[in-house]
C-alpha cells in the first residue's frame, strides 16, 4: 500500500490551514503516515481535534458514541485515540486485544474528574433502587459502578429505554437537566460540569444573533439549559454536523469547542461560521508531535484492570444495545 504524504493530504485541510503553516507540519504528518503502516495502527479522532489531526492524519472521526462504536471493529494492532483519556479507556474496554495509545496521558476531562466510584456508591445508597445512568465522560472505575452509560448523542434514548420515572444521571448536571426536560424523567444529579460548555451564557447567543441576523445557532447539551433555550438545536457534536449537512444554514454558530467550527468549515466551505467558542485544554494536548512520539516509542498506553473492565464494559455494551 502506498503511504500518503503531507503533499497528498493538503487538499483535505486547505480551506482552514494556510500552505505555509502546513509546510511546518509536513515532517510530522509524513512521519505519522509512515508509522501508522509500520505499527499497523489507526488513529481515531474526536470532533474537537484540530484540522491537521482531524482531516489530516486520522482514519476514523466522530463524536464519543461513534468512536466507541468504531473502536469495536478496528482490526489494526494499535489504536491511537486522539481525544481524551476516557475515550481511550472506552476503546480499550470494547476492543481489549488492541494496544490503545493516547498522545498525552494528561488529557483528562473536568467531568471525568468530578466524580469517583465512592461518590456513585453514596448516591446509590441514598437512592436505593434508582438506576444509575453514567455519561461516558467518566473513568472506567465510575462506569463499573453504573447500570448503563450514555453519550450526549443517545442520552434521551437511553433514559427512555429504562422505562422508569426517576434515574441517577451523573456526572454532568447540565446534560442531566436538559435530558430531564426532554424526557419528563426525574433526574438526581451530581454537580459536575464541562469546563468548556458551562462557560457559555444566554447573553453570548443573544449577542451573536444581534450581530448576525438570520444566523442558525447549534448548542451542545453540556451547556446550561438557559443556553440551550436560546439555540435553534441542541445535539452531540456529530448531531451538529448532521444538522449542518442536512439544512446547510448559510451562517451558523456552533456553541461548543473551537475546533468543531474549523473541521465543519473545511467540509462545507460555502457556509459562514461565526465562532463564539471555548477551547478544551485537555483536547488541545493532542498535537501532531505527540501522536508521532506515541507511535515512534509505543508509549502512553491506556489499560484498564480486568475486574474494573468487565463491569464497565457491561455498562457501555448496554448503552450500545439501545441504539440497535
Ligand atoms: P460528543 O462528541 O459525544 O458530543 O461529546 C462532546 C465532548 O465534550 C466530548 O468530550
Ligand atoms: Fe471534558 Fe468538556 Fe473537554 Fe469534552 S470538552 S473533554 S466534556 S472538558
Amino acid at each position: 500500500m502506498t503511504t500518503l504524504t503531507a503533499a497528498d493530504l493538503y487538499p483535505k485541510v486547505a480551506h482552514v490551514i494556510p500552505s505555509v503553516e502546513w509546510a511546518t507540519m509536513a515532517d510530522d504528518v509524513d512521519a505519522i503516515m509512515r508509522l501508522k503502516q509500520e505499527r499497523n495502527a489507526v488513529i481515531l479522532a474526536h470532533n474537537y481535534m484540530t484540522p491537521e489531526i482531524f482531516h489530516g492524519v486520522s482514519d476514523i472521526v466522530g463524536d464519543s458514541l461513534a468512536l466507541a462504536r468504531e473502536a469495536i471493529d478496528v482490526e489494526a494492532d494499535v489504536i491511537v485515540l486522539a481525544g481524551v483519556h476516557f475515550m481511550a479507556e472506552t476503546a480499550k474496554l470494547l476492543n481489549p486485544g488492541k494496544t490503545v495509545l493516547i498522545p498525552d496521558l494528561r488529557s483528562g476531562c473536568s467531568l471525568a474528574e468530578s466524580i469517583t466510584p465512592e461518590d456513585v456508591r453514596a448516591l446509590r445508597a441514598a437512592h436505593p433502587g434508582v438506576p444509575v445512568v453514567t455519561y461516558v465522560n467518566t473513568s472506567a472505575a465510575v462506569k463499573a459502578e453504573s447500570d448503563i452509560c450514555c453519550t450526549s448523542g443517545n442520552a434521551v434514548k437511553v433514559i427512555e429505554s429504562l422505562g422508569v420515572p426517576k434515574v441517577i444521571m451523573i456526572p454532568d448536571q447540565f446534560l442531566a437537566a436538559n435530558v430531564a426536560r426532554q424526557t419528563g424523567v426525574e433526574v438526581i444529579v451530581h454537580p459536575g460540569a464541562c469546563e468548556v460548555h458551562e462557560r457559555f451564557t444566554p447573553h453570548d447567543i443573544q449577542q451573536v444573533r444581534a450581530e448576525n441576523p438570520g444566523i442558525t445557532v447549534l448548542a451542545h447539551p453540556e451547556c446550561p439549559p438557559a443556553v440551550v433555550d436560546e439555540a435553534d438545536f441542541a445535539g452531540s457534536t456529530a448531531q451538529m454536523v448532521k444538522f449542518v449537512e442536512a439544512r446547510r444554514p448559510l451562517k451558523v454558530a456552533l456553541i461548543t469547542e473551537c475546533s468543531m467550527s474549523d473541521n465543519v468549515a473545511q467540509a462545507y466551505p460555502d457556509l459562514e461560521f461565526v465562532r463564539p467558542c471555548n477551547l478544551c485544554p485537555h483536547m488541545k494536548r493532542n498535537t501532531l508531535a505527540r501522536i508521532r512520539h506515541a507511535l515512534e516509542t509505543m508509549t502512553n498506553e491506556v489499560t484498564v484492570p480486568d475486574d474494573v473492565a468487565d463491569r464497565a464494559r457491561l455498562a457501555v455494551e448496554k448503552m450500545l444495545a439501545v441504539g440497535k
